[in-house]
């Protein structure tokens, strides 16, 4: 069956269900360790018991999928995303990893046909941020909650406190004023201001939201050159429009700060989130 997306997520569809998907699918692992100083809070507040049925938002390669499916060994664990390659590596990775009660689903959160009151807990880690829009992804997502259902999301907060992404992407830019997409437009810092957040979910409906601020490092590979390839491979298309001077001051620059990040622990960069918890 044809995916059925929203027309406001077609062209986040095509990032996720093309090469940035397929970048993400086949760095599962760079991606998990990044954030790896989250994830066990994000599940502790989801608060899954033996017999939840518990919805991943936009799951990707599915490790919260798993984690949840493990805690609700007599109920159930469903990943939805819009990659498929992403979608392919969650289904290989719990079924290497014997998870029977994991499933996965190519699918857009916002306008997929749940079935009401179909799960107890709604998680998600960073994966909520992109809906073309968000009150009526949030409104289908309360939906598929049962009343008096938890929801459980991980977003980041704004560039100022995520270094990695000021230090990044300030090395890529090599002198130029690059810019930032608009306030709320999808992307990952669209749930940034934790007063638009409370709204957009009390505006759908969702009781008793709580903003958490949470910081972690997160580790961009072993060591400078393992990261200045992973790092290249996420957010190179910021070299398109240099010149080969240009490319090079930026390889430069960006090699010089994984340097001056490099530790015991890997190269690694202070980071923030917004940990959001709510009843529907
Ligand atoms: C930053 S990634 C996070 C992936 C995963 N949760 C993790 O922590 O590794 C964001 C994910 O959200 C998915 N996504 C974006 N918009 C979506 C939508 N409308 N419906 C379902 N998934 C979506 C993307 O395909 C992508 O896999």
């Amino acid at each position: 069956m044809a995916l059925k997306v929203d027309a406001s997520n077609l062209e986040q569809a095509r990032a996720w269900d093309g090469d940035e998907g397929a970048y993400w699918a086949t760095h599962a692992d760079y991606f998990d360790r990044a954030l790896a100083g989250y994830t066990s809070a994000l599940m502790t507040s989801a608060g899954i018991e033996v017999g939840d049925r518990v919805l991943d938002i936009g799951c990707g390669t599915g490790q919260t999928t798993r984690a949840a499916a493990r805690t609700a060994r007599d109920g159930a664990a469903v990943g939805v995303d819009l990659s498929s390659q992403m979608i392919g590596i969650a289904r290989r990775l719990a079924s290497s990893e014997g998870i029977g009660n994991a499933t996965f689903e190519q699918a857009d959160a916002q306008v997929h046909s749940f079935a009401a009151g179909e799960f107890d807990v709604a998680l998600s880690r960073t994966g909520t941020m992109f809906f073309g829009d968000p009150i009526a992804a949030f409104a289908n997502i309360r939906t598929a909650l049962r009343p008096a259902g938890r929801l459980a999301i991980l977003v980041w907060q704004g560039p100022g406190p995520n270094e990695w992404l000021r230090e990044l992407s300030g090395a890529l830019a090599a002198g130029r004023e690059m810019g930032g997409p608009p306030p709320g437009a999808p992307g990952p810092f669209a749930m940034a201001d934790p007063d638009h957040a409370r709204k957009l979910l009390a505006d759908v409906g969702f009781t008793d939201v709580e903003v958490d601020g949470l910081q972690a490092p997160m580790c961009f590979g072993a060591d400078p050159q393992d990261a200045h390839a992973f790092v290249i491979g996420l957010m190179g298309w910021m070299l398109q429009g240099l010149d080969a001077a240009g490319r090079a001051r930026a390889r430069d620059g960006l090699s010089a700060t994984l340097h001056s990040h490099y530790g015991p622990e890997g190269v690694t960069f202070d980071s923030a989130t917004w940990l959001i918890t709510a009843r529907s």
